[in-house]
């Protein structure tokens, strides 16, 4: 029987490598669900299809907990060794970059464009200003579009874009982007969300402290200024500001 294919084009044998060992490394590392890659091109990955539909609000409580899960997993597996801005070795001589000069670059461009001010700049970098000893998990860009919604559970897609981070990041990042797509979200569902993704990470460790509220809202905000370029485009229709929950709704 001919096996439904996906497609990626990459614009250099590079990328679409960097790609591969990202997929390879979460395979090993998590007990994500991810689609097999059935061939590496030059510029072009296939990847086995999958039959599901992107991650909606509702889906926040699940997609949170297998989240948690796969960040406690990897940290326990391999991450544990990381520090969150340096740079960590992965399949095949690729490498996780760190967390803080990655962000860092693309705040100071975007500030270079005008697009976020110098009070902006000076609070982000504030908030990159982490804790080198703080536990250190990955981040692969939970946008509600990577995450396709199949019987089977949450399956991710799109393994381009993998860094170190600290935890609860990528919940942020899932939550500001679904925010940014489908308008506010109740401060209840975020709680939820939030209290999900820390019992996903304690059922596989109890190294790492949980994430409170307010350090989810820190990592939003951050969401929030790197992502302000792409308001308009993907499906973000609300800036974060007018849809993001008061700190004081979320217990
Ligand atoms: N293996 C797959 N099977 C079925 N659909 C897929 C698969 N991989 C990706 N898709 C679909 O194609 C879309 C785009 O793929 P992908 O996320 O890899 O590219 P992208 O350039 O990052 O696009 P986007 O910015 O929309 O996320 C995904 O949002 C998903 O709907
Ligand atoms: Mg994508």
């Amino acid at each position: 029987m001919n096996r439904k294919v996906f497609s990626k084009p990459y614009g250099s044998p590079g990328a679409a490598l960097r790609a591969a060992a990202h997929h390879a490394w979460l395979a090993e590392h998590t007990p994500l669900r991810q689609p097999e890659l059935l061939a590496v091109h030059p510029e072009r990955l296939d990847f086995e299809h999958i039959d599901g539909r992107h991650a909606g609000v509702e889906d926040l409580p699940t997609v949170a907990a297998v989240l948690g899960e796969a960040h406690a997993s990897a940290w326990c597996g391999d991450l544990c060794r990381a520090s969150l801005n340096a740079p960590h070795p992965l399949p095949w001589g690729h490498t996780l970059p760190g967390f803080a000069v990655l962000r860092r670059a693309v705040l100071d461009r975007h500030h270079r464009d005008g697009l976020i001010t110098d009070e902006e700049l000076e609070a982000a970098v504030d908030l990159l200003r982490t804790d080198p000893d703080e536990p250190t998990t990955f981040y692969k860009d939970s946008n509600p579009r990577n995450i396709l919604i199949t019987p089977a559970g949450p399956t991710i897609v799109d393994t381009d874009d993998l860094t170190l981070a600290p935890f609860g990041y990528d919940l942020a990042k899932l939550v500001v982007t679904l925010a940014m797509t489908h308008g506010p979200i109740p401060p209840a569902a975020v709680t939820a969300a939030l209290t999900a993704y820390n019992e996903g990470v304690a059922s596989r460790t109890d190294a790492p402290a949980e994430v409170t509220p307010s350090r989810l809202l820190d990592h939003a905000w951050l969401h929030h200024l790197l992502t302000r370029p792409y308001l308009g485009r993907g499906g973000y229709r609300y800036p974060w500001p007018q849809v993001r929950p008061a700190p004081e709704d979320l217990t």
